[in-house]
Formats: C-alpha cells, structure tokens, sequence
C-alpha cells in the first residue's frame, strides 16, 4: 500500500461518537452555531463523526421532574466525548440545574482538570489599558474543594444556620497539581497557585503543602503562591505575568470569568473538563452560561463555544483541524464581525459564516496523530 493510500485509509478510520447537549438559553444558540463549522471541518480533515443529540437541561426537567435521563450517564458514558452548551433557567434554582445535570457528569467521569485558557486576540475591545500579550491557562479542580455535599441547614427563625464544608484530599490536590506543573513545564515554566491559607486556616494551607511539594519533584517550574485577592488584582493590573494558574474549584471559578473578561468578552472563553486518564468521556464547554438576559435574540456570541470545540479536536487527537478552528476564530476576532458584546452589532449567524468564509479559504493541515 502507497503510503498515501495508507494514510487515507487510517483518515478513513477515524470515525468518533459524540454526545452533544445544548442545555438552555444560549446553549442551544451557539451549539448549533458551533457543529455548523464542526462539520464541513471534520470531514474535510477525515474525521467522521456521529453527533448524538440529548435534549437535557431545564425543559426536560420542566416536563420530567429530572435535569437529564434516569439513565443519562450510562448513555454519556458510550462516547468518546461531550459537547456542551449551557444550563441555567429563570425560575429554577441554579443549584438544582447545575447538581442535576454538571456536576454529576464532572464527578462521575472524574473530569477532575477544568482547563480554561485564555488568550488576547490583538485588535478586540478589550477593558484593560494594554491586554497586548496576555496568554494564560487556569487549571481549576473541578471535583472536589468548597462545590461540596456535605453540610446542611438548622435550626429556625433568628437561630437558623447554613454549613457549608469545603473537602481538600491529597489525592486530589496532589493529581490537580501535577498536570498543572505538566502544562508549565511544556509552556513558559511559570505555574501560580492561588491560595487564601491567610483566612481558611484549614484546607489552604493543606492546598499550598500539597501544591509546593508535587511542584519540588517538576524540574523546571517555578512556582508562586499567591493569595487569591491579590490575584485578582495582578490579573488586571499586570496579566502578561501568569503562564498556568493553579486554583481551587471556586477560586478557579471566579478567577477564569475575571481573566476572560480581560480579554474582553465571557463569550470568548473555552474551557475543557478532561478525565486525563481517558477512562471516561471528557466534556467540552464554555466557561459562560445560558445567558438568559440576551438567549432568544441571536445576539450570543458563539466563539467561546467554537474554540471550546477546538480544544475538544485537539484532545480527540486532531491538533490539525483544532489549529485551523483557532485560526479562524482568531481571524474573526481581529477583522469582524463582532457581536455586541464586543461592541459589534453582528448576530450569531453572521460571526458563524465569517468563521466558515475563513475555514474554507484556510489551506487544511494534516490532523490525525
Ligand atoms: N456551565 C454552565 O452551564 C454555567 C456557567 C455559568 C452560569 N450558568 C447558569 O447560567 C445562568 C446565567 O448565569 P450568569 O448570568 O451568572 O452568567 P452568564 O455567563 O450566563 O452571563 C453573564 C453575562 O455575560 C453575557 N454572556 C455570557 N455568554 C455570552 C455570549 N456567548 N455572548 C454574549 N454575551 C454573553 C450574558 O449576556 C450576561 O450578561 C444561571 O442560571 C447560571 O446558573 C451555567
């Protein structure tokens, strides 16, 4: 067999399961936005694809009392990955929406490393003086930490009372850290860790141990330990600074959503929630919810869920077709159209066909690994 022919018969075997749940809002906008690009581009690089759509998310629960099948996880647990939008509807309590259909899909597929890089794109409107140059990836944990069960309420009227335990293990400390001091090693050797051991006298000194100890035994990282509020000034004041940030589940939280404002929309942000042993089905989504004071109106911007689909191709082993998805975004980004979260007045359906235009005069790159 030529060595062509070989190569395109290994092309022709590619062939992934995909789950995709739109959710709410603006889920079910920019999802459908997304897999329009999706398409053409997986195919033209070899990849075929089965799109497995789950109508779970805040109508089905309207309708069925549940967030998502009884049996939804055994169905998840069949593909080589999921595509998510958004969940999050007025009139249900956000704690159910997220319990009932995220976070038992983070948990139960171990999707411990929430991945979320965020990088300027020169030429967008962006709230800080000089955003040139910021190029950053927060690795939150995002199965354990203060996003616990344990705890509860009591007591009644003036003496009733919330308990809310945060849960820090080694294990989970110790595997969030070392693919953190992974990533910097294979970046600019700069890992930040973001702390509060100052006012939570329990688990964050036990968080910077744990952190300090996994990031002695990786050469050539260096790490900092910040406190959380200071970082969160640095991040605007100075962002150029940070390479990888490690945090917990909530201060990863809050930190991804203030990074991605620097670069001047939450509706740029990616984010990726990799089980990195590949047991299970990891799950591509954008660090932004369902929107609701803009879902309806074609307005969503839906680049954050394109370049969440970018880092979907790269970890199915597609870095080709994923460099050209960013390419393109990137290309939109600087040139137009913009939708008004930029400060543009273009819909979701113009940024997606000026994303296509540029696909399609992009020169394809080999994708398969
Ligand atoms: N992972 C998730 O599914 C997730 C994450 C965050 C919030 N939520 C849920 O989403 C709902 C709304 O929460 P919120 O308002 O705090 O956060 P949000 O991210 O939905 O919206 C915050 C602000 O950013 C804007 N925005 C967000 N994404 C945008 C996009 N792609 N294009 C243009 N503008 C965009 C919104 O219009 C809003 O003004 C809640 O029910 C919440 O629980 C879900």
């Amino acid at each position: 067999m030529s060595a062509a022919t070989e190569a395109e018969s290994t092309r022709k075997a590619i062939r992934h399961s995909i789950a995709v749940i739109p959710g709410d809002g603006i889920g079910t906008e920019v999802v459908p936005a997304a897999l329009q690009v999706l398409d053409p581009l997986m195919s033209r690089h070899g990849i075929q694809v089965d799109w497995v759509e789950y109508p779970w998310g805040s109508e089905y629960y309207r309708a069925n009392g549940r967030m998502m099948a009884e049996d939804g996880l055994e169905q998840l647990v069949q593909h080589d990955a999921i595509f998510f939008g958004a969940v999050g509807a007025p009139g249900i309590p956000d704690n159910l929406t997220l319990w009932g259909l995220l976070i038992p899909i983070r948990r139960t597929f171990e999707q411990y490393v929430n991945l979320r890089p965020v990088r300027y794109v020169p030429g967008v409107p962006s709230p800080l003086k000089n955003p040139e140059g910021i190029d950053l990836i927060i690795v939150r944990e995002n199965v354990e930490g203060e996003y616990s069960q344990v705890g509860g309420r009591f007591g009644i009227g003036d003496a009733e009372a919330a308990v809310q335990e945060a849960v820090f293990t080694r294990a989970g400390v110790t595997r969030i850290a070392a693919y953190a001091a992974e990533l910097a090693r294979g970046r600019r050797g700069q890992l930040t860790s973001a702390t509060k051991s100052n006012g939570i006298i329990h688990t964050m000194p036990f968080w910077d141990e744990v952190v300090a100890e996994v990031v002695a035994r990786t050469p050539g990282v260096k790490l900092r330990t910040v406190l959380v509020d200071a970082l969160a000034a640095a991040l605007v004041l100075r962002p150029q600074q940070f390479d990888v940030i490690v945090a917990s589940n909530l201060f990863g939280d809050i930190l991804s959503d203030l990074a991605a404002g620097c670069i001047g929309s939450i509706g740029l942000a990616a984010s990726a929630n990799i089980n990195p042993e590949r047991k299970y089905p990891s799950m591509f989504e954008p660090v932004h919810g369902s929107a609701p004071d803009i879902a309806g109106r074609g307005w969503a911007n839906p680049l954050a869920q394109m370049s969440t689909a970018s880092l979907m191709l790269d970890h199915l082993g597609h870095p080709g077709a994923a460099a050209e998805l960013t390419a393109a975004v990137d290309g939109v980004l600087r040139h137009g159209p913009r939708t008004p979260d930029l400060g543009g007045t273009a819909t979701t359906k113009d940024v997606t066909k000026a994303v296509l235009d540029h696909l399609s005069s992009s020169t394809p790159t080999r994708s398969t690994r």
